[in-house]
């Protein structure tokens, strides 16, 4: 069978149960089992006949929810390709925002020291290390199997990015530009996420206490009374911004909020004089 046709069949299972972006996906799914690029796959070559095992294999797991990057092992953010695997979140793209912030930062301030804190598959850290060489980058994260999964990538993009094990930002002396995508669900609405969220994505990596922002606020506090960067910008969820805001106002810092592409509140930044 020709990879679009497979394509096709592959769409129709996934679409009749229900799961969203059934084209796109069908393409990866088909693609990774076939082995075909993406050129490959649209100049509509046969799918070999050893791939179809695989592929319903994979079939099989998505219908249970099982999210698409965790399948194929791969997911793009800021025009790179990462490693992603269960212990570490899939990197989402409103996330680029928090490296596009650290970026003008360090336009400002090129010897500026960047920490990625809450890392997960090294997505910004690795981001902001290719594109700002000679950045000095720390990536850290308190998980331990997703700083395996960052580890990979590191090797994968050979940037120079320094990744420390750390409950928040205990295990680190000094940083100027602080890149926070930390937790911030709150714990009662785990259970209300997609199943592929909930139920496959590390709990470590969503559960930010009783209003999502135990960890923003631990940080705010370490940030006021020992880090002292002159920046440190959090990724949030909806109708947390103004929470955010007043918390690091209550400790003296400037805060400002920066939309993503779809205009929603996604990133609270703070600044100390
Ligand atoms: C929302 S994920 C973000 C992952 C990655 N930065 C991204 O944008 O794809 C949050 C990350 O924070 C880490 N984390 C959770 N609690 C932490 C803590 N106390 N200290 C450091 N990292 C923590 C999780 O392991 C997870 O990798």
């Amino acid at each position: 069978m020709k990879a679009r046709e497979a394509a096709a069949q592959v769409r129709a299972e996934l679409e009749a149960a229900g799961i969203p972006d059934a084209a796109m996906e069908a393409e990866l799914l088909t693609r990774h089992a076939s082995g075909l690029s993406r050129s490959a796959f649209f100049a509509d070559e046969p799918v070999a006949e050893g791939a179809w095992d695989e592929l319903n294999a994979l079939i099989t797991r998505r219908l249970r929810r099982e999210p698409t990057p965790y399948l194929t092992g791969l997911r793009e953010f800021h025009g790179l390709e990462l490693v992603v695997g269960p212990g570490a979140l899939i990197p989402r793209p409103e996330t680029e925002l928090l490296v596009e912030i650290g970026l003008s930062e360090l336009e400002r301030d090129p010897g500026a020291t960047v920490l990625d804190l809450g890392t997960g598959c090294g997505a910004i850290a690795i981001a902001v290390a290719k594109a700002a060489p000679g950045t000095r980058v720390i990536a850290a994260d308190v998980s331990a199997d997703a700083l395996r999964v960052a580890a990979m990538n590191v090797k994968r993009h050979g940037v120079p990015v320094s990744l420390v094990q750390s409950d928040l930002a205990r295990a680190i002396r000094q940083a100027d530009i602080i890149l926070a995508n930390l937790p911030y669900v709150p714990e009662g609405i785990i259970e209300t996420l997609q199943p592929e969220v909930q139920h496959y994505e590390p709990r470590v990596a969503l559960n930010g206490g009783e209003d999502g922002l135990d960890l923003v606020r631990a940080l705010l506090t370490d940030c006021e009374s020992r880090l002292r960067p002159r920046l440190v910008a959090f990724e949030i969820g909806m109708g947390q911004a103004r929470h955010v805001v007043e918390a690091a106002e209550a400790l003296g810092a400037e805060a400002g909020i920066e939309h993503d592409l779809v205009g929603w509140e996604r990133v609270v930044t703070a600044r100390w004089a």
